[in-house]
């Protein structure tokens, strides 16, 4: 298997023309891409949909878009309305839409909070964060 690792965007496409060559000159045997980011800012909705055709799970790497999205005014009016955290709904909102999440905080009670979120979140409206997508 030979992944591009992490997308730089300059020499992309010319590095998945390359992969694609081995895979066809029978070097590889299997071609694929990985680590990409989707988060409210970048939601990949075409990959998803996509992928989802292939019946290939979505994973998110940074879903909370490195904290660059949690100062976002909607996502922070739409934690208000329900009294949870901004990263509380931004991971709310991926799993809604069968997005598996990788986040990462170093901060125990975020951690914990991120958690219970999960549960909080999920016995209520089902529907808040579909005008993101
Ligand atoms: N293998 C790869 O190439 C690859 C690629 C991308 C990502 N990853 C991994 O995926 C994981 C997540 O990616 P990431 O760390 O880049 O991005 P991320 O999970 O989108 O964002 C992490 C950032 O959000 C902050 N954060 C988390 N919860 C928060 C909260 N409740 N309120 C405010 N800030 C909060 C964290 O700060 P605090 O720590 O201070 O809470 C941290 O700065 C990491 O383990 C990363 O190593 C791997």
């Amino acid at each position: 298997m030979y992944l591009v690792y992490w997308p730089k965007f300059d020499p992309f496409l010319e590095t998945w023309r390359a992969l694609k060559h081995l895979y066809k000159e029978g070097h590889v045997r299997v071609i694929g891409v990985s680590n990409f980011e989707a988060h409210p800012y970048f939601n990949q909705h075409v990959l998803h949909n996509y992928l989802t055709e292939l019946g290939i799970q979505h994973q998110s790497w940074s879903p909370l878009g490195r904290g660059a999205v949690l100062q976002d005014e909607t996502l922070q009016g739409i934690a208000t309305r329900y009294g949870v955290s901004v990263a509380q709904v931004i991971l709310r909102w991926h799993i809604q839409h069968d997005v598996a999440v990788i986040p990462k905080s170093g901060n125990p009670a975020r951690i914990d909070a991120l958690q219970r979120g999960e549960r909080i979140m999920g016995a209520q409206d089902q529907n808040y964060t579909e005008d993101l997508w």
